[in-house]
């Protein structure tokens, strides 16, 4: 299975990416994450990224088109499943792709913008292996400390007031058409996700894995 996971800065792409790959045993390709490690590792790559991610604009599309192009190509994408988290996010990337790999779903997650707000502006990611937290409603279980590995958790970067503006008119610039442009294709599937991961993990993963089998949730 090919799944697109589609959706505004902060909606829990990731997160909820997370519990899906482990379900299904697919590939998580995040074209944030990859960007993270690269800059940590200060790669040419990361270098011509930073600049963009901590501004809260996109990276160049020639630059993404390469990059995910390079990784589907690579024999674990040739013989498993994978889901894209934070790709496509233009329409020309979105017609890059579909000349290189056919996917089978869309999924739009939503929720409300205040929502949004208070996840981004609380994220806690891990340093070392990149596990997600909220400093409120995802509370690792010893504070400032990764619960899978034990690295140290910090702040993005972009996660700042003014890169989190920003983020938002860029996606709805210039990601928010890839709604119309999937519904059009017949592979969109949405979802709208407003309740509290912490207390409600099972109830909203339920939704997503009938979404993901049957259609509806
Ligand atoms: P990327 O890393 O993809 O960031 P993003 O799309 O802005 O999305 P986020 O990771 O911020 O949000 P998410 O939906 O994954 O939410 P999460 O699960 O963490 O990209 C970063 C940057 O890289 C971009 O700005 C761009 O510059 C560049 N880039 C990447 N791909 C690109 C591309 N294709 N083209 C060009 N440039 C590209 O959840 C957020 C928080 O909320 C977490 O703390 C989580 O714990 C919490 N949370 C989630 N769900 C719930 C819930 N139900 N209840 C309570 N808390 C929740
Ligand atoms: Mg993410």
């Amino acid at each position: 299975m090919k799944i697109i996971a589609l959706g505004s800065p902060g909606v829990g792409k990731g997160t909820y990416a997370t519990e899906i790959v482990q379900k299904y045993g697919m590939l998580h390709i995040s074209t944030g994450q990859i960007f993270r490690e690269n800059i940590k590792g200060g790669t040419e790559l990361g270098l011509k990224a930073k600049g963009y991610i901590d501004a809260g604009k996109l990276v160049p599309d020639e630059v993404t088109i390469d990059l995910v192009k390079d990784r589907l190509g690579k024999d674990d994408c040739k013989n498993g499943g994978f889901l894209l988290d934070g790709f496509p996010r233009t329409i020309p990337q979105a017609e890059a792709l579909s000349g290189f790999c056919e996917m089978d779903m869309v999924i739009n997650f939503k929720a409300d913008p205040e929502v949004i707000i208070q996840r981004l502006s609380g994220r806690r990611v891990c340093k070392k292996c990149g596990a997600t937290f909220h400093a409120v409603n995802i509370k690792p279980k010893q504070e400032g400390i990764c619960d899978a590995c034990g690295g140290e958790l910090y702040q993005r970067d972009d996660d700042k007031p003014e890169a989190i503006k920003q983020r938002l008119i860029v996606y709805e610039e210039q990601t928010a058409p890839l709604i119309g442009y999937y519904k059009e294709k017949g592979i969109l599937k949405e979802i709208t996700i407003n309740e509290d991961f912490g207390n409600y993990k099972a109830e909203i993963m339920g939704r997503i894995f009938d979404l993901i089998e049957n259609g509806t949730e």
